[in-house]
């Protein structure tokens, strides 16, 4: 027998035990809970269930988040009703519970919530691949017949569920994000553009073909970026659901939070912004955060990041209060800064990176541009420096959001699907680096 069946095993016994002693054996006290709630990786889930016949699994979300994708057999308690009222197909009060959430806290609550129900067995798994990932096709005999299409709630998105999360798709040129939702792997930036330059550049890049704008409160364009988006939906070239806006709010507490998401709303002139992160770490993160998730409650944003966390002690801070684990970290990232320390330890999270500053931002170009080894490589490409090093960013898993005023920039920026830099290229850009950053805001 397996020393986790035994473990599994002693803990059983011992949580029959305090079941008993407890006062009617229905509601636990806080005491009971730390001791009866147990947090375990998806490969031990994976191993209760093949070794030891455990097959319950509650899967805690919204609705319309495990409607977009499920692990099949699992029992789904919206968020909302857990505790208000109990599912039919709950199991009996002494069967073992696995609770499949990409929140830690949330699943915290819920699993609070099930015991002052009267569940005592509770195994709580989570983290990467969710509900997309191997777990889906490696459990054994599971249930498969309540798989459903992956429903479409506001146009975009929702991937295939045999696409891994975090994983990038060369074809489709998008990366399926911990939120359900897909996000292009290359895009334009618009930090220092006026109104009218972003508008441009954001018309000139749908045009081209790319289909992800970056932009910010901070940056006082998001108008531009509006008019750019409706003038190439009015043409025909795209429609809003094929286009990635991304902001930023800057600063500030939960109640301003809240109000600069609706001005980014009405500045954009969008209903709903498909990435908001905050622009850096300030006094309030916190607030900032859950107003940011209210607004993903309401629909008006679909999912959400953090920008300029670039330590894990960072991300953790924020992981501690997050209840939607941030999808996206966008970081200074170029040729001279490569955090891949940071791109590695959050994958657990399912969270990928987005570069900033992929030519080293304006001012520094030339030294991106006129390295050797990206000389090099282009050269034996036929292609441009900035494309090889867009190409780099790409393949070493960080989103990449160049910034260009220029239409003839932007369209070359954009034809980086036609080659593939090999892994002695890679490596030999890799070597490049020096961890140095150019801003320390
Ligand atoms: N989260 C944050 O704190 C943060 C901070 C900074 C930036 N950002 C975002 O990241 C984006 C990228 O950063 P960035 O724009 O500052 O710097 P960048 O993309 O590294 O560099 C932009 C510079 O590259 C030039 N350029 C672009 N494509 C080129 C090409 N194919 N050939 C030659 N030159 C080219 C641009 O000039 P032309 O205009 O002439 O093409 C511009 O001078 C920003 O626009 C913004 O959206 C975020």
């Amino acid at each position: 027998m397996s020393k986790r069946r035994w473990i599994f095993i002693i803990m059983a016994a011992l949580l029959l035990l305090l079941t008993a002693c407890s006062s009617g054996g229905q509601v636990m006290d806080g005491e009971d809970m730390v001791r009866s709630y147990t947090q375990i990786s998806q490969e031990e889930a994976k191993q209760m269930m093949e070794q030891d016949g455990t097959q319950i699994i509650v899967d805690v979300r919204t609705q319309e988040e495990y409607d977009s994708g499920h692990i099949p057999g699992a029992i789904c308690i919206p968020n909302e009703s857990i505790g208000t009222e109990q599912p039919e197909e709950l199991p009996d009060l002494d069967q073992i519970i696995l609770i499949y959430c990409r929140s830690g806290n949330r699943s915290k609550q819920a699993a609070q919530k099930l015991f002052d129900m009267g569940y005592t067995n509770i195994y709580e798994f989570g983290g990467i691949n969710d509900w997309t990932g191997e777990v889906v096709t490696e459990m054994p005999d599971m249930d498969t017949s309540q798989e459903s299409e992956p429903e479409n709630p506001q146009g975009t998105v929702p991937a295939p569920a045999d696409t891994l999360v975090g994983e990038f798709d060369f074809s489709a040129e998008k990366v399926l994000l911990n939120s359900g939702w897909e996000m292009p792997i290359i895009g334009t930036g618009t930090w220092t553009l006026s109104d009218e330059e972003a508008e441009n550049s954001t018309y000139y890049a749908l045009k081209a073909g790319m289909r992800l704008i970056d932009t910010a409160r901070y940056y006082q364009n998001e108008t531009g970026v509006g008019k750019g988006l409706a003038r190439a939906i009015d043409e025909g070239i795209v429609t809003r659901e094929e286009v990635f806006i991304t902001s930023k709010i800057y600063g500030g507490d939960h109640d301003r939070a809240v109000k600069v998401i609706d001005e980014a709303l009405s500045d954009l002139n969008v209903d709903y912004i498909d990435l908001m992160l905050i622009h850096q770490p300030g006094s309030d993160d916190a607030g900032v955060y859950k107003a940011m998730e209210e607004a993903v409650e309401r629909g008006k944003i679909h999912s959400i990041g953090i920008s300029n966390y670039y330590t894990k002690e960072q991300v953790e801070e924020v992981l501690s209060f997050a209840e939607i684990t941030p999808a996206v970290i966008q970081n200074e990232n170029h040729i001279f800064y490569q955090n891949a320390e940071l791109r590695d330890y959050v994958k657990q999270y399912g969270i990928v990176m987005e570069s900033w500053y992929p030519f080293g931002g304006r001012g520094h170009t030339q030294e991106s541009f006129e390295n050797d080894v990206i000389l090099d490589i282009a050269k034996d490409h036929g292609k441009t420096a900035a494309q090889i090093i867009l190409r780099w960013h790409l393949q070493d898993g960080y989103i990449a959001i160049p910034g260009s005023s220029n239409p003839d920039h932007i369209a070359e920026n954009y034809d980086i699907f036609d080659f593939e830099l090999s892994e002695d290229e890679m490596d030999r850009i890799r070597g490049i680096d020096e961890q140095r950053r150019y801003e320390h805001w």
